[in-house]
């Protein structure tokens, strides 16, 4: 089967390709990618040679470069977006345009193409921030709160309108927050595990009691395959990790595990609209697919901070000139604490 991957040049997109290519003989990959700042074709040196694998450089938003790409291919994992809250609470116009026109235009061309299947990579965050101890099923209701989340509600609730008006073949799936090898350090964890390593601060929104539900990169790949082979047509589902940390508390993990101290901790200014629980429930997942995390967080986190520390090239390149501006940027007049980011210019990637 020959598939396309949008997006593939990004975190979970390249950790798919290589899941997918490596686990399978079956499969044929064209990675379309525009290659924005979080694009980033090193994350799949090990297979850009690879026989059964092709990248193609464009944007979603633009039919006729979609169409010549998605041509012989069978099945489409859209994985593209602007994925980034903060970013979106910036400049939201990229978000809309890519999540919502962007699926719009995939969905056009799938459709038109007679693709037998399309697995449209959402997240948690549709469903807005749950109570206290609360799970989100797949039936919740969608409440999101960031441009980000609002723009993949909106991407799902269009996918899920091709579905009943013109029988169109797609899947959702619905993942918890991720980590792992290749994500870019705006992202918390890879932001936390390399300020660690470099002893840099850590900087904490508000309270730091927000709850995040993590799975691990690889985890959710499989759980993706699984939808793709064998996800029923029209369905949502929810893939989410085990475990259900306060950030506080993963930070202070993350700093135990790296042989740092908590002093590295610093409490920064909040997100506005900062949702305060993110968790799903993952029984369909488990019930009709056999799916189920493998990776204990202990583990994941352990072999993602060892990534981490022997993959510095990849680090120093990516943390240069954009990746440098935006946190100038986002990070330099947040600090309310002791360990003034501004101040010790100690935050800033060098
Ligand atoms: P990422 O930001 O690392 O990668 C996004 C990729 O999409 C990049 O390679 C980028 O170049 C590409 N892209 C952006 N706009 C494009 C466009 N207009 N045309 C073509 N390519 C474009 O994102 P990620 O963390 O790998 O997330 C992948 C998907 O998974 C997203 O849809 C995201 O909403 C979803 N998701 C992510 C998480 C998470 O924890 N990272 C959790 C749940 C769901
Ligand atoms: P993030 O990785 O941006 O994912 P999301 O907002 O999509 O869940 O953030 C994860 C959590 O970490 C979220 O509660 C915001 C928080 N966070 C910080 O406390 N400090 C930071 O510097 C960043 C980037 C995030």
């Amino acid at each position: 089967m020959k598939i396309l991957v949008t997006g593939g040049a990004g975190f979970i997109g390249s950790n798919f390709i290589s899941h997918v290519l490596g686990l399978s003989q079956d499969y044929a990959v064209v990675n379309f990618d525009k290659l924005t700042y979080a694009g980033n074709l090193a994350n799949l040196d090990s297979i850009a040679n690879h026989p059964r694998y092709t990248f193609i450089k464009g944007d979603i938003c633009n039919p006729a470069a979609v169409e010549p790409a998605m041509a012989g291919c069978q099945a489409v994992v859209h994985f593209a977006a602007e994925s980034h809250v903060d970013r979106s609470i910036y400049e939201p116009a990229p978000a809309m345009e890519t999540n919502v026109t962007g699926t719009f235009v995939l969905l056009q061309v799938a459709r038109k193409l007679h693709i037998k299947k399309l697995v449209h990579i959402s997240s948690d965050e549709v469903y807005g921030d749950l109570p206290p101890g609360a799970f989100a099923d797949e039936n919740s209701p969608l409440r999101p709160s960031s441009p980000y989340s609002a723009s993949k509600a909106s991407s799902d609730l269009i996918v899920g309108s091709y579905v009943r008006t013109f029988d169109f073949p797609a899947v959702i799936t619905r993942a918890s927050n991720n980590y792992g090898p290749f994500q870019f350090p705006e992202k918390f964890l890879p932001l936390l595990i390399s300020n660690a390593l470099d002893d840099k601060p850590l900087p904490i929104y508000g309270d730091g009691k927000q709850e995040r539900n993590w799975l691990h990169v690889t985890d959710h790949c499989r759980g993706i395959l699984a939808v793709l082979e064998r996800g029923r047509i029209g369905e949502v589902y929810n893939i989410g990790g085990q475990d259900v940390v306060e950030n506080l508390s993963m930070a202070r993990r993350l700093l135990r595990a790296t042989g740092k101290t908590e002093s590295l901790i610093s409490y920064v200014q909040d997100r506005p609209g900062h949702d305060r629980r993110y968790a799903l429930t993952c029984e369909k997942m488990e019930r009709e697919l056999g799916w189920k995390p493998a990776i204990s967080l202990e583990e994941g986190l352990r072999q993602t901070i060892e990534w981490y520390r022997a993959n510095t090239k990849w680090m120093a390149a990516v943390r240069g000139g954009e990746y440098l501006a935006y946190y100038q940027k986002h990070y330099a007049n947040r600090d309310r604490s002791r360990h003034a980011i501004k101040e010790s210019g100690g935050g800033f990637p060098s």
